[in-house]
């Protein structure tokens, strides 16, 4: 049976992602700073919850060492930093803080269950990100122009496609669910929940022949 990881997972989209999942019959460990919080969600989905934290490398660690096999890795976690940080108005502590989970938190959980994706037939490493993040139209769209959740955004993208060409065997892409109605824009969102999870089910069951290194969304192909 395949087996699945979802970081950040008790609320919002990374919830809705493990409900799908598990639709799918998968085996799936939903990860959660909060242990309240995370048993919780993980009673309510017939998950197993593990309590992980991606800004804290000992939590990654004892979660990592509690599995013994993982096909998907889902890296969901993701914060705003509840503070815009434009050009001219940043508090660079706030933004630090979002580097650390958005980029930091990633690259550490990847590292930890990696060992165990590569002995995967079938590993899949899935980074959401965000449009916002593109660079393609950085200079023209009409997003917050902040200096923490904007760039960590396009960082981790960076680091989806620097995963991708050291993992040949895994299949390892950026998602973005689009706008989604959740406590992380304070429900102004225009998508569901539910519908923001779709695109990480997609490239969490891709074929063996299927892209890697590369950002979708439910459109397809997102401009770097
Ligand atoms: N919503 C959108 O429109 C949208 C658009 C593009 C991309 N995204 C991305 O989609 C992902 C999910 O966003 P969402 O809208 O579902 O946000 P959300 O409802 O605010 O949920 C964020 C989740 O991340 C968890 N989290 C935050 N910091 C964490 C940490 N250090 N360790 C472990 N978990 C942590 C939160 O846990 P707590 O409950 O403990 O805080 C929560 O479970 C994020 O990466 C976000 O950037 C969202």
């Amino acid at each position: 049976m395949t087996t699945a990881l979802v970081t950040g997972a008790n609320k919002g989209i990374g919830l809705e992602i493990v409900k799908q999942l598990i639709d799918l019959g998968m085996t799936v460990h939903l990860g959660a700073r909060d242990p309240e919080r995370g048993e919780k969600a993980a009673a309510d989905t017939g998950a197993r919850f593990v309590q992980l934290d991606v800004a804290d490398p000992a939590s990654v660690r004892r979660a990592a060492d509690s599995l013994e096999r993982l096909d998907v890795l889902v890296n969901n976690a993701g914060i705003t930093g509840g503070r815009l940080n434009s050009p001219g108005d940043v508090d660079t502590a706030n933004v630090r803080e979002v580097y650390e989970t958005n980029v930091i938190g990633p690259i550490i959980v990847t590292e930890a269950f990696l060992p165990l994706l590569r002995r995967s037939a079938h590993g899949r490493i899935v980074n959401m990100s965000s449009t916002v993040g593109s660079l393609a139209d950085m200079m023209s769209n009409d997003y917050p122009d902040s200096l923490a959740y904007v760039p960590s955004k396009t960082a981790l993208n960076a680091v989806t496609v620097l995963y991708a060409k050291k993992e040949p065997g895994l299949r390892v892409n950026a998602g973005c669910p689009g706008y989604c109605a959740t406590d992380l824009n304070n429900h102004n969102g225009i998508r569901t929940a539910a519908q923001g999870a779709g695109i990480a089910v997609t490239l969490a069951t891709l074929d063996d022949d299927g892209p890697t290194g590369g950002f979708y969304d439910d459109n397809g192909a997102i401009a770097w």
